[in-house]
């Protein structure tokens, strides 16, 4: 357990300095409206309370981490984000408005892509056929109408959306059976990075990985901030997210403890805040703080 080494103010103190940071980068904080927020977000399985009035902004060209220990509810609040399932009570804001998400489609028809914990492909296609998987382009006129693949335009545009993100793959016409662990989720990634027009989130894309597989996708994250889509990047290595991340939110059992500067913040105190070795004043906190 690392020792605390910083005091912290009162955590609604230090979220809403940062987020004001995050308003004033580039643009005038009028016109700098989150791409996603979740606002004061509560859930429960049974008795477990995986989140507590939990909030959390995405603002534009940002990769905000999303960091806490197992169970503290980061793939909850995603679900809630991505209309996996409702929250109890609490609101989900898209572009600065109210949406209701009652299916991962939802989510996707805004422009909100997931990329899952679990290095969600279809081992059996080639990379093509994965990221058009739902969304196959089919021939124009009569043979469309008859419903054929228009497999040599899905290649040629996954190979190009493959070199824009700089993704090495031996051959877009391997099934990903035969990849690399992290050419398999960069395929993913790839995927949900076509498709997304507003925000991508990852899930622990790097659990699986080793460190060459967890290279690739920490520089494809990048990219796709580059490219300017923000992405919420899930990860409880802290290496990892202080490496990629703009902005770092801190989870623990369900509520949102801190938001840190990768910057300018330290490994030590992420970590701190992450097992409850530093808490906020149990007067400025309510009764989340440990
Ligand atoms: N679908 C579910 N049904 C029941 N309990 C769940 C479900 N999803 C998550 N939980 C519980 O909610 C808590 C938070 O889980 P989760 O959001 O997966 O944490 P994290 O992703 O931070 O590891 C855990 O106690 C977990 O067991
Ligand atoms: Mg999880």
């Amino acid at each position: 357990m690392p020792e605390v080494l910083w005091y912290p103010t009162p955590t609604t103190h230090r979220i809403d300095r940062r987020s004001e940071r995050a308003n004033q980068k580039g643009s005038p904080m009028s016109e700098r409206v989150p791409v996603l927020e979740a606002r004061g977000i509560s859930k429960s399985f049974g008795a477990v309370h995986a989140l507590v009035d939990a909030s959390m902004q995405v603002f534009p060209g940002e990769i905000v981490a999303l960091i806490g220990d197992n169970g503290a509810g980061k793939s909850t609040l995603i679900n809630c984000l991505t209309g996996v399932f409702p929250p109890d009570s609490g609101e989900i804001l898209f572009e600065g408005k109210p949406v209701h998400l009652h299916s991962p489609q939802d989510a996707r028809n805004l422009g909100i892509e997931t990329v899952y914990q679990d290095l969600a492909v279809a081992p059996h296609l080639d990379s093509a056929a994965n990221i058009y998987l739902g969304r196959e382009i089919m021939k124009p006129g009569i043979l469309g109408k008859l419903g054929f693949l228009d497999d040599k335009r899905m290649m040629e545009q996954t190979e190009s959306e493959l070199k824009r993100l700089r993704v090495r793959i031996p051959d877009p016409r391997r099934r990903v059976f035969t990849l690399s662990g992290g050419q398999r989720q960069s395929v993913a990634v790839a995927r949900s990075v076509k498709w997304a027009s507003k925000i991508v989130i990852m899930d622990e894309p790097t659990a699986a990985l080793g460190v060459a597989q967890s290279r690739m996708v920490l520089d494809l994250t990048r990219e796709v901030r580059n490219s300017g889509i923000p992405v919420i990047f899930i990860s409880h290595n802290m290496p990892h997210v202080f490496e990629v991340a703009d902005r770092i939110v801190v989870l623990r059992l369900g509520t949102v403890v801190a938001e840190l500067d990768p910057k300018t913040d330290t490994v030590d105190q992420a970590v701190s805040w992450m097992t409850g070795s530093t808490t906020t004043e149990p007067s400025t906190n309510g009764s989340r703080a440990a």
